[in-house]
């Protein structure tokens, strides 16, 4: 029997981007608005259904990480550490996640990546759905030289894709979310050291590209994708969450939230979680929730 999709997400690294604020918290700690930034990765793969995590973590922080999100049970998911030693690529974080995976297929993101838009629900259905290869997504962005480039032919069809490229063949950068098969971690154990001294996230995706079995969809101009891996970016995500959330009074990736909707924690779980957050007003957006329910529902 196939087993099921399990999430890994990404969330070790030095941060050196954001220096002096991560001389002493990990990054994927640090505030994107009225949240701690990895709760965006971990709402994506709820989103996606996928109630089984690996936290690739520094291991001088996962003491933090456990304390903030513990085993998961208080959201109904699992939550699982896996301490990585230095930053020696993306790919690494899927070798040291092997005994979790246990031959499951995965979906990775990375632990700085924010995702949002009415369309996320279908990429993350289609990522889900294929069983074989790896599906990845192509954003356009203003400065691809910081990401995986992705080049492609009249039809749309992939040509190639490189890592920070300093003459990028196009604007469309590869984004922090990787859908792959169960043959993911015996391909990432084949990557080769790159000259940046890391174990890359595309030298994992070529490998699928060589084989034909790399699929790419484009993450449409409606969709926002943010990366906040610099002051300036860190900024800007903050401020893009809070005008949406005080426009809409609904929370962006709020894991409570999600985790209610489908279902995965009742309304007494929901009361409980909301108890020791109403002093910022977290809590009573969770107790709102089911107050509103009857009409949310019809639209949410
Ligand atoms: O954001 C999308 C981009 O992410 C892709 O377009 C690139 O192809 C991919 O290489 C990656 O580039 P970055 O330069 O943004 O990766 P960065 O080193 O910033 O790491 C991304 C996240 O992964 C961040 O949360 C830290 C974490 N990380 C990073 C490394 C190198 C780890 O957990 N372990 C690591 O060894």
């Amino acid at each position: 029997m196939m087993k099921s999709r399990k999430g890994i997400i990404l969330a070790g690294g030095n941060g050196t981007r954001l220096a002096p604020l991560t001389n002493a918290i990990s990054k994927q700690l640090m505030p994107i608005y009225d949240k701690p930034m990895i709760y965006y990765p971990i709402c994506t793969l709820m989103l996606a259904g996928i109630k089984e995590i690996n936290l690739v973590v520094s291991y001088d922080y996962l003491d933090f990480f456990r304390k903030l999100l513990g085993d998961g049970s208080k959201w109904g998911i699992k939550i699982f550490y896996t301490k990585q030693f230095a930053p020696n690529g993306l790919t690494e974080g899927i070798i040291l996640s092997e005994e979790f995976l246990d031959c499951a297929p995965a979906a990775l993101i990375l632990g700085d990546n924010l995702f949002h838009g009415s369309s996320l629900m279908k990429h993350l259905n289609s990522g889900n759905s294929r069983i074989n290869g790896a599906t990845i997504f192509a954003y356009r962005v203003k400065d691809p030289q910081n990401y995986g480039v992705i080049d492609f032919d009249n039809e749309g069809k992939v040509l190639s894709i490189q890592e920070k490229p300093k003459l990028p063949k196009t604007n469309y950068a590869a984004t922090g979310l990787y859908f792959y098969d169960k043959n993911v971690v015996e391909k990432a154990k084949s990557v080769k050291i790159s000259q940046n001294g890391e174990l890359e996230i595309t030298s994992l995706n070529q490998i699928y590209l060589e084989e034909n079995a790399l699929n790419v969809e484009l993450m449409g101009r409606g969709m926002a994708w943010l990366d906040t891996g610099t002051h300036d970016s860190l900024h800007k995500a903050s401020s893009f969450i809070r005008t949406l959330e005080d426009r809409q009074g609904l929370k962006v990736s709020c894991p409570e939230e999600i985790a209610w909707r489908k279902k995965w924690i009742n309304d007494d779980q929901l009361r409980e979680l909301a108890k020791p957050l109403m002093k910022s007003g977290y809590g009573n957006y969770l107790l709102n929730l089911i107050k509103n329910q009857s009409i949310d529902n019809l639209f949410i």
